[in-house]
């Protein structure tokens, strides 16, 4: 059958691929229907042919899944930051768990894989991030909007409240335009976008572009302890999940053996700062997040952890080539991944287990095949947290062990 844009046809919806768009099989192709539901049927219009696989949106949903709800955002389908809120939350949840499964296998070949051990729900589905940050947009010299990219990804969708935000945070979009900085920001030729962020311990802040240097650190809620982070600096965005991937982290590791930990993209040391038992060397090329750690570390009570400034990428190799073997390596790199000089330095010095912990399943699964395709490592505990109801995004931890190693 030919297959031209714009024709419409009925089809029912078999699964939801990793990154939100519903999926339909027209003869053997595959085609992708965001916003669809598996065991719908709809009437699609296509909207892009390509060779391996067509494009299409929803004319109307002929047969409605019962996991259908009424999404809570009015600006929902047309702002590009959420794919999920259609969908019921333990939907939601079901879907993530069966796409990382698919990506594990297709992406990292990886077929021999234990069942998930926790799947780790957000106890709030919507009100959760603590931090967002909104483009800039000038409209003429005397106005500005700020928002998401829309959908087709050209045009800056204006928000005055982010039901994924904290309540905190989405407050502060009223008065972003008001503010000093905000004044200020209008009179440049290219303005910058704006971040909110609210931390567990103080006032929620805005700064425009790069966070002001000189601000005090932020004081999140760790754990029931304080715990430091620079203002522009990396945190976990759903406070409530990161605590979920502490303890499992610290669960995890101090059940092995091995007396030294690599903490490699270690941030302000918060993976780590459980593993007080043990020697860690945290890498990280934020040199504020650096100089927060140390401090963490000392007002934790914990003085055997050393703090590195500079490319882990480079320096993993210098710190395993060291009794590699008995070094557990935790790896929580960006969504990009590693670099392939990490996964070369992991097979030449074998650390005998590797925390990886991702936010990007595709860069994950890559990154897995770089490291156990070519080296004796089992994936032997798997954990999916959803830091990010509503959207498509959600955060794995993986515990890989090498073959030889002991427990
Ligand atoms: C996903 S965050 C994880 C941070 C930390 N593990 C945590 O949970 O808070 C990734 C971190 O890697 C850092 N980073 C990015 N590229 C890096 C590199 N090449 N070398 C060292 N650190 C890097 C970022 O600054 C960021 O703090």
């Amino acid at each position: 059958m030919i297959y031209k844009v714009g024709r419409e046809l009925e089809v029912k919806v078999e699964d939801v691929a990793f990154g939100g768009n519903g999926v339909a099989r027209l003869d053997g192709l595959v085609c992708f229907i965001p916003f669809s539901i598996p065991g719908e049927t709809v009437k699609i219009r296509i909207t892009s042919v390509k060779k391996r696989f067509l494009e299409a949106e929803i004319v109307e949903v002929i047969e409605q899944s019962e996991n259908r709800v009424e999404p809570k955002c009015e600006l929902y389908g047309e702002c590009g930051g959420c794919q999920y809120q259609h969908i019921d939350y333990k939907t939601q949840l079901s879907l993530k768990e069966s796409q990382l499964k698919q990506v594990l296998s297709r992406i990292g070949s990886l077929s021999e894989l234990p069942e998930i051990e926790k799947i780790v729900p957000s106890p709030k589905e919507f009100h959760y991030r603590n931090r967002i940050t909104l483009n800039a947009k000038k409209q003429d010299d005397n106005f500005i909007v700020y928002g998401y990219k829309h959908l087709n990804n050209q045009d800056t969708l204006e928000i005055q409240n982010c039901p994924i935000a904290q309540y905190e945070v989405s407050d502060l979009t009223r008065v972003l335009k008001r503010t000093p900085w905000g004044h200020k920001n209008l009179n440049r030729q290219r303005p910058k976008p704006a971040t909110l962020r609210c931390s567990g311990g103080d006032d929620p802040v805005i700064y425009y572009g790069k966070a002001p240097k000189g601000m005090p650190w932020r004081t999140e809620k760790l754990a029931g302890r304080d715990f430091r982070v620079p203002l522009g600096a990396f945190y976990q965005v759903n406070p409530e999940v990161a605590e979920e991937l502490f303890s499992i982290t610290t669960e995890w590791l101090n059940e092995l053996p091995q007396p030294k930990v690599i903490d490699a993209f270690c941030g302000a040391g918060f993976l780590s700062m459980g593993l007080e038992d043990k020697h860690v060397v945290g890498i990280e090329e934020n040199e504020a997040s650096i100089e927060a750690a140390e401090y963490n570390a000392l007002q934790w009570g914990i003085k055997s952890f050393n703090y590195i400034a500079g490319d882990a990428n480079k320096l993993i190799n210098k710190h395993l080539r060291n009794k590699g073997d008995s070094t557990i390596l935790i790896l929580d790199p960006p969504r990009k991944g590693c670099g392939e000089s990490t996964l070369e330095s992991i097979r030449k010095h074998k650390p005998s287990h590797i925390l990886y912990v991702s936010c990007d399943p595709a860069t994950l699964a890559r990154d897995l095949k770089g490291i156990c395709g070519e080296s004796n490592y089992k994936v032997s505990k798997l954990a999916l947290l959803d830091m990010f109801p509503q959207t498509s995004h959600f955060e794995t931890m993986v515990l890989l062990k090498k073959g030889d190693a002991d427990v």
